[in-house]
């Protein structure tokens, strides 16, 4: 038999409308701050993450989907989203529209990573970017984004942790001092990091050897080393949460596992689901559209993963049940079959479910199948039926019988859907 690719997920219906119910939301929460949606190709050219996420992160070292298509040219799947998005705003020149500019996706992402409860190689993620607002007031508000979503999808057990990493005038000195620390424990770290010391230091901070993150742990904090400007950012930004009454905390060692951050980053970290407990990650990345080829215009955003929300709603109980059908016509013969068939087109007209027999089950048959699944009225429809033009609603709640003509609107009136 063959079977999905390892570290993908089928997502069954009994499942998907937990996911409706979750995209409505999302959805409905980003057009209420102001967010319009973008949807982009699921795969760009790999010089895109490369530049963009940049080509010391794990990301684009370990876990891209790259391939050559049949012209020669490097594309790879999407990792994430940002990267993407700041190539149509560039390529599409949104940024001379009106600024800021808000835009959200919902995207499926692919990295090549160990599968395991919550972290899959496909998975999915709602995602949002601000262009053009430098303010600390963007940041606040973009983070309050995040916990208005938490709190529509009523998902607790999660706190928000913030950090700033500086700058690119104070990112150096603080690099000089990681590069100091790490080459003390040169003989120590793996060779990937080794291979890091030089280039990116920062990036050994979210090496996954438990070593080097045992190394990292002591390592200089980027809080220590913001210049007046970015501490300034961070002061306002922390204001501005504790004037909205938004529960926070300051952990320095949050640094991002990808390469545009500069100043605010911020996780949304949860309790309730395990190792793989960041629901939602983001940060200020100002500098990258001028990096790929744009304006010199800010950014602002974060990513949040669906499967994570999931296991967060299942961990507090929450469930989805599938819709079941409003009634099911349950015919006795081929002429009722077609009452039954033509009844049930009506009713789908008037946006009521309904279902009817379309294997030529007995009529015991058929009872069962309305049982199992699930649907709320039964009418069974013979000969008597037609020729009286009544048939006899049951409810399967309760049992009991409502005797109506057999018209749609009446039927639709009797079942409460009008
Ligand atoms: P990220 O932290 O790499 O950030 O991913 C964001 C979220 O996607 C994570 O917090 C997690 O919930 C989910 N996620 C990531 N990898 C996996 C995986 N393998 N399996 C399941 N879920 C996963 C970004 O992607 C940035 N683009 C976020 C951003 C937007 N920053 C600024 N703007």
């Amino acid at each position: 038999m063959l079977q999905k690719p390892r570290g993908t997920i089928d997502i069954l219906p009994d499942k998907s409308v937990m996911w409706q119910k979750v995209e409505t939301i999302l959805r409905e929460t980003a057009a209420t701050h102001g967010y319009g949606e973008i949807r982009l190709p699921t795969f760009e050219v790999s010089e895109l993450y490369k530049r963009g996420v940049g080509d010391t992160s794990d990301v684009v070292q370990k876990e891209m989907y790259s391939f050559y298509d049949n012209d020669g040219r490097s594309l790879s799947l999407r990792p994430e989203g940002t990267a993407g998005v700041v190539r149509s705003v560039i390529e599409n020149s949104l940024t001379s529209g009106a600024m800021p500019l808000p835009v959200y996706y919902l995207i499926s992402c692919f990295r090549y990573e160990k599968p395991e409860a919550g972290r899959s190689r496909e998975f999915y993620q709602f995602g949002a970017e601000l262009f053009g607002a430098e303010q600390p007031c963007a940041d606040a508000d973009i983070i309050l984004f995040v916990a208005d979503i938490f709190k529509k999808l009523g998902i607790k057990d999660i706190s928000l942790e913030i950090n700033s990493i500086g700058c690119k005038h104070c990112r150096p000195i603080y690099n000089k001092a990681l590069h100091e620390y790490f080459e003390a424990r040169r003989s120590e770290l793996c060779d990937t990091c080794l291979s890091r010391i030089d280039s990116n230091p920062l990036r050994i901070l979210d090496c996954k050897s438990p070593i080097c993150s045992a190394i990292a742990e002591n390592a200089p904090k980027t809080i220590d080393y913001l210049c007046p400007e970015c501490a300034e950012h961070f002061n306002e930004l922390k204001s501005l949460l504790d004037a909205a009454g938004a529960d926070y905390k300051v952990n320095p060692s949050i640094v991002r596992g990808l390469d545009y951050y500069r100043r605010t980053v911020f996780e949304f970290v949860s309790t309730a689901i395990g190792s793989q407990s960041t629901i939602c990650g983001g940060g200020r990345y100002d500098g990258l559209v001028e990096e790929l080829g744009g304006p010199a215009i800010s950014g602002i955003g974060f990513a949040m993963g669906l499967t994570r929300i999931m296991l967060a709603l299942e961990a507090q109980g929450m469930v989805e049940k599938p819709q079941t059908a409003d009634i099911y016509f349950a015919p006795m013969d081929k002429k009722a079959l077609t009452f039954s068939f033509t009844m049930a087109q009506k009713l789908y007209d008037m946006g009521i479910r309904a279902d009817f027999d379309k294997v030529g089950r007995s009529l015991k048959a058929q009872m069962k199948y309305a049982d199992k699944t699930g649907a709320k009225y039964v009418a069974v429809i013979g000969e008597t039926e037609i020729e009286s033009g009544e048939i006899k609603l049951k409810s399967m709640a309760d049992s009991t019988e409502t005797v109506v003509s057999l018209d749609a609107e009446v039927i639709a009136k009797a079942i409460g859907k009008i």
